[in-house]
Parts: structure tokens; sequence; C-alpha cells
């Protein structure tokens, strides 16, 4: 695979900014992009430079040419989205979060798995230098033994009835398009199988504003979440173990900055890596080597890592009752 070539399903703001990514991703093929209307999958093949539009997920789903899929459709669209691609041997990586339930990301991972095609969540984060590097530090003992992950993902998001984020049968609410940031941050760091998770949340109009969560681990180590809708946060994370710190600063899941602490709060370490492109380039990139490997699973954003962080979800909603329209 000298080329990749990439096809697109949804054409909204993110899927605007990624084709922007693959532009300017060395390797990287605009060749298809689908809408639900023929009209907007042409404006938006138009303006990016895509070789063909299809007015039907559908449509692009049938073309043998493509070699990997992006899902940029809201979290209630992912399920069929993907299942879609994937029955038509199609490679997929699918937006986060990645379903609404773990139920549902385990059955595309078993067809993924029978197809033989690979299939990733787009957490980007996890694709990130810094945050690599962050995890290296930790790997290597820097910080000692880790005792707590306290990270913030909240936004003042105005309310519009329209938008996805505030509609249930979009699967809208903080905790998958928020909360799952840092929940992916907490369970790669501390373990995906917490013993305990406590939750809150703020339900209005059928989605969740805002979600405080506690995940509690074995030996006593702690998680602390906050995710929501209403108040601008700086969006921070520290990782704090018995021999030092880390800090992931404002907007942590995207921060091009990590900076090191000793157990006095010295600094010890600061790393600054800017994007190239957006940020994204890097998930592409990840993409992109996993297909040429031959792999069916990238170990940045292994499946079982998806399948923790979609059943602590899971858990967090049973607790509060939340339950999207399609589930009732
Ligand atoms: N990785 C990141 O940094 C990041 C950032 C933002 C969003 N996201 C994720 O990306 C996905 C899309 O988010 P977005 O902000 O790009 O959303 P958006 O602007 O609302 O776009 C979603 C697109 O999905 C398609 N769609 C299919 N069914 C739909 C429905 N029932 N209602 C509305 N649109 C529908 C539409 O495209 P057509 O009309 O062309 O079919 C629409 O333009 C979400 O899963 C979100 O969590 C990720």
């Amino acid at each position: 695979m000298e080329k990749i070539r990439w096809g697109i399903i949804g054409t909204g703001k993110i899927a605007s900014t990624f084709a922007r990514t693959l532009a300017a991703v060395k390797d990287a093929v605009l060749y298809a992009a689908a809408s639900r209307t023929k009209e907007r999958a042409q404006a938006f093949a138009e303006e990016f430079g895509f070789a063909k539009s299809y007015g039907s997920y559908a449509e692009l789903a049938q073309d043998p040419d493509i070699d990997v899929v992006y899902i940029a459709t809201p979290m209630a669209s992912h399920f069929s989205d993907a299942k879609l691609c994937l029955e038509n041997g199609l490679n997929v990586l699918c937006e986060k979060s990645v379903t609404l339930s773990a139920a549902q990301l385990q059955e595309l991972l078993s067809l993924a798995g029978e197809k033989g095609v690979f299939f990733m969540e787009a957490m980007w984060m996890k694709c990130r230098p810094v945050y690599l590097q962050a995890r290296r530090w930790i790997l290597d003992g820097r910080i000692g033994r880790v005792r707590m992950v306290k990270a913030d993902f909240s936004n003042l998001v105005p309310y519009m009835p329209e938008d996805r984020l505030y509609r249930p049968d979009c699967g809208g609410g903080a905790l998958l398009d928020l909360a799952v940031y840092p929940l992916t941050l907490a369970a790669d760091i501390l373990g995906g199988e917490p013993q305990k998770i406590v939750c809150e949340m703020d339900i209005s109009g059928g989605v969740d504003l805002s979600d405080s969560i506690i995940l509690s681990y074995p030996g006593g180590a702690h998680a602390s979440i906050f995710a929501g809708f209403e108040l601008p946060l700086r969006n921070t994370a520290l990782i704090s173990g018995t021999e030092g710190s880390i800090i992931l600063g404002d907007w942590f899941h995207c921060t091009g900055e990590a900076v090191l602490l000793d157990s006095s709060r010295n600094e010890v370490e600061k790393i600054q890596i800017p994007d190239q492109f957006t940020g994204y380039e890097y998930e592409v990139e990840e993409v992109h080597r996993c297909l040429r490997e031959g792999v069916l699973e990238s170990q940045l954003v292994p499946h079982k890592g998806t399948l923790d962080v979609m059943r602590i979800m899971d858990q967090c909603r049973a607790q509060c009752g939340l339950v999207f329209p399609e589930e009732k």
C-alpha cells in the first residue's frame, strides 16, 4: 500500500478538520466522501478535493477501492455506519465515543474479527507524542507508583435543540462527548477495570449536562473526573504518584505540553511538541502504519482499552438512569 485511499462518512465539523488533515498527510488520498444527501457530498468533496462523492453511506461502503473509512457521524449512528462498512469488508476508523454501549462495540469487534478488517476508535489523544511521552515517564517509574488521576473536560455549550450534543436520539450528552477523554486517560494509566465506580449526573432533556465520576482501584488508587456543558474549565489533567506528578496542561487531551514534577513539586522536565498540522495527523499516521503492517488492531488504541471505557460509561449511565431512546 503506497498510498492509502480514505473514505469519509458524514460531512460535519470534525469531518472538515479531518479532511484538511488528510490533505496534509503524505500518502493519504482523499478518495471519497459520503453524505445523506448528494448535494452535501458533492459540495464537501469539491471543497476538500475528494475524487468521488456519494449521496448515501451505503454507496460509499460498496466502493471496493477504499482502503479505510473514517466515520464522523453522531454517536448514535456509529454502530450502524461502522457495521455497514465492516460488513462490506472495509477497514474503519470510528469517531469517539465509538458506540452508545459496550454491547454495541462488542458486536462490531466480533464482526471486524470475522471479516478480518482493521477497526480503531479515533481516540487521537492516545496517538499524540506528548501523551506518549507522559506514558513513558510513568512506565520508566519517574513518578513512582501512580495513586491518582484528576482530569476535567468541561466547556460552555450553548443550548441549541438541534445540536447533536443536546439530542438524545444522536447519543448526546457530556459523558459520551467529553468524559470519554478523561475516562480514557484514567483507564489507560490506572487500569480499565476499576473495582468501584461512583457517578453523579445532572440530566435534563434526556441528556447529561454534567458528570462527576470517581473510579476506585484495588490498592487505593483513584481517578476523579468532571465533564460537562455548563462550565468553562481549563481542562487540565494531573497524574500523581508516590515520587512525583505529571501535568498535562490546558486541554489535556490535545495539549502540546507536559510537565514532570518531582516529589517536592520541582519541575524536572518539560516537553513541548507543536502539532505539524491539526494534531489529528498522528492518528492518521497510526492507521497508515497498521494497514501497511497488516495488523487489525492498533497498539496505541487497542480494542480492549476502548471496550473498558465503554463498560465504565455503561455503568455510569446505569447508576444515573440515563437511557438512550433506541435502548428503551
Ligand atoms: N476527535 C475530536 O476531536 C472530535 C471533535 C468533535 C467531534 N468528534 C466526534 O465526531 C463525531 C461528529 O461530531 P461533529 O461535531 O462533527 O458533528 P456534526 O458537526 O453535527 O456532524 C455530524 C455529521 O454526521 C452526519 N449525520 C448522520 N446522521 C446524523 C443525524 N441524525 N443528525 C445529524 N447529523 C448526522 C451529518 O453529515 P451528512 O448530513 O453529510 O450525512 C453531519 O454533518 C461525533 O462522534 C463526535 O464525538 C470528535
